[in-house]
């Protein structure tokens, strides 16, 4: 029997607990085994005890057999990191698709992608690896998430556009049909954008206008 382990035990880490409960308890095959996370007291300041604990960093976990990894990280940079690091040791990564998502059959989907429950993947779209999609989160047809991309909840990539490796959608974006989002750009929350976006610029507000990135994704990871 596989066993999983998440990366992050932050809120998204305990979002990604619950996904893998919904997708996973009926799975003999993959039984979890608990959180990595680089602060060791992550969960001791959250209200309830859960039944899973921290059980290492990600720098001195040593890497078994049997384990298989899920990302639960929301910077891209970070995401990117964490795999590389891991990776490096022999963590292999695998993908969980909330039973609650809508994935088209023609969609394409990496590995160790998270899609959350009620998300939407429409005909022909292409994820990448290491993408992650946030609850109601949308991926329109034929578009195309880079590596590590993240889509908040409620953040929507329409119909053709391509956002290249290390994207990231604050929650309630939007970016229209066709358009094009450079490597490692920010769409704040609620933006919503009508033109290509700049590699490495943040993108604000409706209609975007584009800036350089301000601090809270830059350092936060989660
Ligand atoms: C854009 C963003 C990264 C800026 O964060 P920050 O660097 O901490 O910036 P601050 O909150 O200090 O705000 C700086 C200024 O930008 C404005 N601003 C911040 N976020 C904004 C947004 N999404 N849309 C419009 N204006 C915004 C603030 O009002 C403030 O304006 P002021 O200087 O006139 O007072 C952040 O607000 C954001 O949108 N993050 C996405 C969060 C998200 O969706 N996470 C999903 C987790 S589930």
């Amino acid at each position: 029997m596989n066993e999983l382990i998440i990366v992050g035990a932050g809120g998204l880490g305990r979002e990604v607990l619950q996904y893998a409960l919904d997708t996973f308890s009926s799975n003999s095959t993959i039984r979890i085994k608990g959180f990595l996370d680089d602060n060791v007291s992550e969960l001791s300041n959250f209200h309830d005890k859960l039944a899973y604990e921290i059980i290492g960093n990600t720098d001195s976990y040593k890497v078994q057999e049997k384990d298989r990894f899920l990302l639960a990280v929301g910077n891209p940079n970070t995401r990117k990191m964490l795999v590389e690091k891991l990776e490096q040791r022999g963590a292999e990564f695998i993908s969980l698709v909330h039973p609650k998502a809508y994935v088209s059959p023609s969609a394409k989907l990496g590995k160790g992608v998270i899609i959350s429950p009620f998300a939407t993947i429409a005909t022909h779209s292409v994820l990448s690896d290491h993408v992650v999609l946030g609850f109601y989160a949308h991926v329109g047809h034929d578009a195309v998430i880079g590596s590590y991309g993240v889509l908040s909840p409620y953040a929507a990539v329409n119909g053709g556009t391509v956002l290249e490796e290390l994207g990231f959608l604050g929650t309630h974006a939007v970016v229209t049909p066709n358009r094009k989002v450079g490597r490692d750009a920010q769409i704040a929350a609620g933006a919503i954008v009508y033109s290509d976006v700049p590699a490495n610029r943040l993108a604000l507000g409706n209609p975007a206008k584009f800036g350089p990135k301000l601090s809270a994704l830059s350092s936060k990871s989660d």
